[in-house]
């Protein structure tokens, strides 16, 4: 059996908590294999780097991402940093990870538990069974597209400028992608643009359409405005399979398909790269989809699902351990039956558990579900 490395980045706020349950999950896995299947290393990343080290990440620091089999990532930022400089903000850490891995896919699905059904804002009967996968392209569009500045007009204006921009083949690898995702689920892909206003959303539609004709005419494929997809999503979200838009949207839109599942505690991600021409092994960062929530940083009260449910998606997208992936997901099912609810997901006045108790209620589902 081979060792998998895995870096971790607590990051700041709720992140270290999150990740210390993450680690527990590790472990379990770790006793199950009777061996250290997971080694792991922890490096800071973020707002606590910056206090360290005066960056958001060190050189050193990316070495070690990048040598890693995959990197699990808890969140950055916080009220204490607004005023660091643009460059050396906690996100700035993260961006430089997604950027310089390489890691262009970014895989976020909602998946409503039944238990949960009730803890979505939206009627129960639109949410109960939800399973719809948001594909988000990340290393291009307005995130990283130059010029990226606030320039001064000398008249007493300033103009703040962000670029979008698309190449096609960065338009062509994350459709390929939404795909090959499709396929393996329930073979719908609908591409989210605004080809009506902006000149990427026109090449994105045509490249999309050309990848589509060329090799995947057997899946479904519909367009739909990306300001439509918003409406829809909370309209009736099971009309969707896998979502597939650029870096932006993607970031709202998947904010909206969180609060569908109950709660934004709740959603993993995965962000992949390309898959590696010798070894076949994509890069990889494994992160739940809320921020570092500093409200509630330190007491002991955040939701780890969405952290946990990442390591899943590790097991499943790095390692191909599928069946453990899945018996991760029933375990995290199972303890929501049970009734625990941290606070995020619990119903108005009823009792709720810490991070601690949700972890150990998932760990017991674990054993229960393993014997
Ligand atoms: C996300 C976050 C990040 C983003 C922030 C922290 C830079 O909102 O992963 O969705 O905008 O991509
Ligand atoms: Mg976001």
């Amino acid at each position: 059996m081979t060792t998998h490395s895995l870096l971790l980045l607590p990051g700041d706020g709720i992140g270290p908590e999150i990740m210390a349950s993450a680690v527990e999950v590790i472990g379990w896995f770790n006793k199950r294999a009777g061996k250290e299947l997971f080694t792991t290393e922890s490096d800071l990343v973020g707002g606590s780097c910056y206090d360290a080290h005066g960056v958001s990440i060190t050189d050193e620091t990316m070495q070690k991402a990048l040598a890693a089999d995959a990197v699990l990532f808890g969140a950055v930022g916080g009220e204490k940093w607004d005023n660091v400089g643009y460059e050396h903000r906690p996100e700035a850490g993260l961006l430089r990870l997604r950027k310089d891995l390489e890691l262009f896919a970014n895989l976020r699905p909602a998946i409503c538990y039944p238990a949960l059904a009730e803890a979505s804002s939206l009627k129960k009967e639109l949410v109960e069974g939800l399973d719809i996968l948001i594909l988000r392209e990340l290393t291009g569009g307005v995130y990283f597209g130059e010029p990226k500045e606030i320039r001064d007009l000398g008249n007493g204006q300033k103009r703040g400028i962000d670029t979008q921009v698309y190449d096609t083949f960065e338009i062509e690898r994350i459709t390929r992608v939404a795909f090959d995702l499709a396929r393996t689920r329930r073979n719908k892909v609908t591409s989210s643009e605004k080809r009506n206003v902006m000149k990427t959303g026109v090449l994105w539609r045509e490249v999309v359409e050309q990848v589509h004709k060329a090799d995947y005419p057997d899946v479904e494929l519909e367009h739909m405005l990306a300001d439509n997809c918003g409406m829809q999503l909370v309209r009736r979200p099971k009309q969707f399979d896998v979502i597939v838009c650029d870096n932006l949207f993607g970031d709202m839109l998947s904010d909206v398909a969180a609060m569908l599942t109950g709660s934004l505690g709740m959603l993993p991600s995965a962000s992949l790269g390309a898959p590696d021409p010798v070894t076949g092994r994509r890069k990889a960062l494994y992160e739940p989809v809320h921020g570092s929530a500093p409200d509630i940083a330190g007491t002991g009260r955040a939701n780890p699902i969405a952290m946990i449910a990442s390591v899943g998606m590790a097991l499943r997208y790095s390692f191909g351990m599928i069946e453990e992936a899945d018996l991760l997901e029933a375990a995290i099912s199972k303890a929501l039956d049970t009734g625990v609810r941290t606070g995020d997901i619990a119903p108005e006045g009823a009792e709720t558990v810490g991070t601690e108790e949700m972890t150990r209620a998932i760990l017991d589902a674990l054993d229960s579900l393993d014997s």
